[in-house]
């Protein structure tokens, strides 16, 4: 409810209440979000995507078959979603540059979100890499790689973006910690990756990015989706 238009607290956000003789404020019910907010916001979808990102907006080129196949693939899951197949109850978006695959990705999540009511979570993989540095020799009371996977790993539905984006050792074994719980636990998972299985030649292999046994993971846990066409940003 707009704040103004609050009967009860006339728009302050407050109620005042006698508890022992005492005055105390507490918030007006009109400030606590409703659920389908909170998921909203807890999903952690950033703005930009959370603007544009839904299926109706994502038109697929007709030149590239592959993006009319990826929509309707991507909607089918989003419809089925939470009743999804044992095995390879998640899907790798594989594609170049700007083709739509965090576009998708991001839409079945709003879907599942919005519509559904049911939490889901988004990572950009270069975010959690830089925010888990960023823990590392913080003494006291900052946040553990622990305390930043954790949420992740327990996620009903999670998509990461941007899957081998970095290919260093450390950065190979964090991801592989976060595959290897989910795949443990038979969680759903979207990733989207602009690394190909069999690139052309001079090109890096996507299990090269991210590490055979992470590559091996996948396969049993996503289905692959790959997605052609030219760069929608460059349109
Ligand atoms: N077919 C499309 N119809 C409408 N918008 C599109 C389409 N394809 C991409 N876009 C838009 O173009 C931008 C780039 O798309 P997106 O971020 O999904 O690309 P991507 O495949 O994830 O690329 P990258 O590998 O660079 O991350 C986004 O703003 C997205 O909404
Ligand atoms: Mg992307
Ligand atoms: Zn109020």
């Amino acid at each position: 409810m707009d704040l103004k238009s609050c009967p009860e607290c006339g728009g302050t956000g407050f109620l005042v209440e006698e508890s022992g003789g005492i005055q105390v404020a507490k918030p007006c019910p009109c400030r606590i979000p409703d659920r389908a907010t909170r998921l909203v916001e807890r999903a952690s979808i950033p703005l930009r995507y959370r603007k544009t990102c839904t299926f109706g907006m994502y038109k697929p080129d007709p030149a590239f078959p592959s993006q009319e196949d990826a929509l309707t693939l991507a909607r089918r899951y989003a419809e089925e979603y939470p009743a999804l197949p044992e095995v390879a109850n998640g899907l790798l978006f594989i594609g170049p540059c700007g083709v739509g695959k965090t576009h998708l990705a991001v839409s079945i999540l709003q879907e599942v979100v919005v519509r559904k009511g049911m939490p889901a979570l988004f990572v950009d993989l270069n975010d959690l890499y830089r925010e888990i540095r960023a823990s590392y020799g913080h003494a006291g009371n900052e946040e553990t790689e622990y305390d930043i996977l954790s949420p992740l790993v327990s996620a009903d539905l999670l998509l990461i973006d941007e899957m081998g984006c970095v290919a260093s050792p450390w950065a190979q074994d964090t991801l592989h910690y976060l595959i290897s719980q989910r795949y443990t636990e038979q969680r759903p998972t979207l990733c989207t990756t602009n690394y190909l299985d069999e690139p052309v030649a001079g090109e890096t292999r996507l299990e090269d990015r991210i590490g055979t046994r992470t590559r091996s993971r996948l396969m049993e846990m996503c289905q692959t989706v790959h997605i052609d066409g030219k760069d929608y940003r460059r349109r």
